[in-house]
C-alpha cells in the first residue's frame, strides 16, 4: 500500500516522512508541486529520498497557476477581508488536484499532508481531495501526533537526524509561490508588534530601501486577462514575474492582516504580493473605466463571495463555476491598458484607456452637451427625494 505526500521540505512535511514510517507501514511517495516557491528542488528530491520516500515527483505547475488559478480570480477581484490577496489558498486546490493525479497513477489510498489541525490549509486540502475522489483517505500527522508546536518538531527532527531549514529562533510558518509569500508566527503573534519588516520580506523591498524613483509600468488587458506589459507581449509566468519585480522594488503589495480563520479563531498573517497587488489594481481600475454602474456594483458583491469560498478552499463547486460564468461574462469588455505609477509602497493611476469604455468625456465635462439637459435634473431630483420628503413630513406631523 502507498500514501502520497504533499512534500515541501520544509520542517512540517519533512518530519512527517520518519513519523509515518514509525507509525503506518505504507510505501511513501512524495509530491512536490512547484507554484513557484524558490526552492532548489534537486534539494527537495534529495532530502525527500534521504528521508525514506521510496520515490518523488517533483510537478511543476507554474504556468497553469498563473494562467487558471491566479488570473481567475483576479477576474473576479478576490480579497479577503479587505486585505488579504489569497495568494495561499489560490494554489491548495491545484496542489490538491496534483496530488490526486499521483496517487492515481500510483494507485495510492492514501494523501498524508503537513497541515496543522489549526489552520485552513486542512481543509483547503482536503475539501478539494473529497471534491475530486472522495475514496481516498487522508493522513493529518498534525492532527494525530505528540508534537504540539514548532519548537516540538524542531526536536523531534533533530532526533530523527532530519536537517531542517528553521531555528528555533527563526520560526516563521511561511509559504511562497509565485504570487505570494505568507508570514506567520513568531514575534508577528503578538498583536501589539509592529511586524520586523527588513527581516520579514523576501519578494519586497521594505520602504526604507524602496528605490527613491518612481516606476511607470503599462499593463494591457484583453478579456480581463493580462497579456503585456509595457507593450510587450508575456506569457502569464512572465507576467507575474516581471510584475513581481517591479512591485517589489517600488516596495508595493505588502499588508499586515489579523484575520477570521475558517476554523474558528483569528490569526495574523504578513502577505507580500508585489506582482498581484499590481495586476489588481490594474484590473479595477479598468473595470471602472468599461462596466456599467449596476455591472459593477453587482460583481463587487460577487467578489466578496467568491474571496470566501476560495479562502474556505471551495474551488471545485457548482458555485464557484457559476460565478465564474457570471464574470467571464462580464469581462467580455474589460480590454485596453492601465498605466501605474509605483512609488514607495503607493500604486497611483498614471492613465488608461480602452476601445470600449464608458466614460464620455464629453457627456461628463462641466460644458454643455447634448445628450445631457441640465433642466431635466430637477424633474429627477423630485422624484429621487420623495421618499425622504414623505418620510420628514411624517416625522415632523406635517
Ligand atoms: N493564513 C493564510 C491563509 O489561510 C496563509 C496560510 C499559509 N499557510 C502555510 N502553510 N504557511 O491562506
Ligand atoms: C497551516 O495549516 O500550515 C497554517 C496556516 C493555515 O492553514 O491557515
Amino acid at each position: 500500500e502507498k500514501v502520497v505526500l504533499a512534500y515541501s521540505g520544509g520542517l512540517d512535511t519533512s518530519i512527517i516522512v520518519p513519523w509515518l514510517k514509525e507509525n503506518y507501514d505504507l510505501d511513501i511517495i512524495a509530491a512536490c508541486v512547484n507554484v513557484g516557491q524558490e526552492d532548489d528542488m534537486k534539494e527537495v528530491k534529495e532530502k525527500a529520498l534521504a528521508s525514506g520516500a521510496v520515490n518523488i515527483y517533483i510537478e511543476n505547475v507554474q504556468e497553469e497557476f498563473v494562467a487558471d488559478y491566479v488570473f481567475t480570480a483576479l477576474k473576479a477581484n478576490a480579497v479577503y477581508e479587505d486585505k488579504y490577496l489569497l495568494g495561499t489558498s489560490i494554489a491548495r486546490p491545484l496542489i490538491a488536484k496534483k496530488l490526486v493525479e499521483i496517487a492515481h497513477k500510483e494507485g495510492a489510498k492514501y494523501i498524508a499532508h503537513g497541515c496543522t489541525g489549526k489552520g485552513n490549509d486542512q481543509v483547503r486540502f482536503e475539501t478539494t481531495i473529497a471534491a475530486i475522489d472522495p475514496s481516498i483517505k487522508i493522513i493529518a500527522p498534525w492532527r494525530e501526533w505528540d508534537i504540539k508546536s514548532r519548537e516540538d518538531a524542531i526536536d523531534y527532527a533533530n532526533e530523527m537526524g532530519i536537517e531542517v531549514p528553521v531555528t528555533k529562533e527563526k520560526i516563521y510558518s511561511r509559504d511562497q509561490n509565485l504570487l505570494h509569500i505568507s508570514h506567520e508566527g513568531g514575534d508577528i503573534e503578538d498583536v501589539k508588534n509592529e511586524h520586523k519588516a527588513d527581516i520579514l520580506y523576501m519578494m519586497t523591498k521594505t520602504l526604507e530601501e524602496a528605490s527613491d524613483e518612481p516606476t511607470y509600468v503599462t499593463i494591457h488587458f484583453e478579456k480581463g486577462i493580462p497579456t503585456k506589459v509595457d507593450g510587450e507581449e508575456l506569457s502569464p509566468v512572465e507576467i507575474l514575474s516581471k510584475l513581481n519585480e517591479i512591485g517589489g522594488d517600488n516596495g508595493v503589495g505588502v499588508v499586515d492582516l489579523l484575520e477570521n480563520r475558517l476554523v474558528g479563531m483569528k490569526s495574523r498573517g504578513i502577505y507580500e504580493t508585489p506582482g498581484g497587488s499590481v495586476l489588481m489594481f490594474a484590473h479595477k481600475e479598468l473595470e471602472h473605466l468599461v462596466l456599467d454602474k449596476m455591472t459593477y456594483q453587482y460583481k463587487q458583491m460577487i467578489g466578496l463571495k467568491y474571496a470566501e469560498l476560495v479562502y474556505n478552499g471551495v474551488w471545485f463547486s457548482t458555485l464557484k463555476e457559476s460565478l465564474d460564468a457570471f464574470i467571464d461574462k462580464t469581462q467580455e469588455n474589460v480590454t485596453g491598458w492601465v498605466k501605474l505609477k509605483l512609488y514607495k509602497g503607493n500604486i497611483i493611476p498614471a492613465g488608461m484607456d480602452s476601445k470600449y469604455k464608458l466614460y464620455n468625456q464629453e457627456i461628463s465635462s462641466f460644458g454643455h452637451s447634448d445628450l445631457y439637459d441640465q433642466s431635466d435634473a430637477g424633474g429627477f431630483i423630485n422624484l429621487f427625494n420623495l421618499p425622504f420628503k414623505i418620510k420628514a413630513m411624517m416625522d415632523k406631523d406635517l
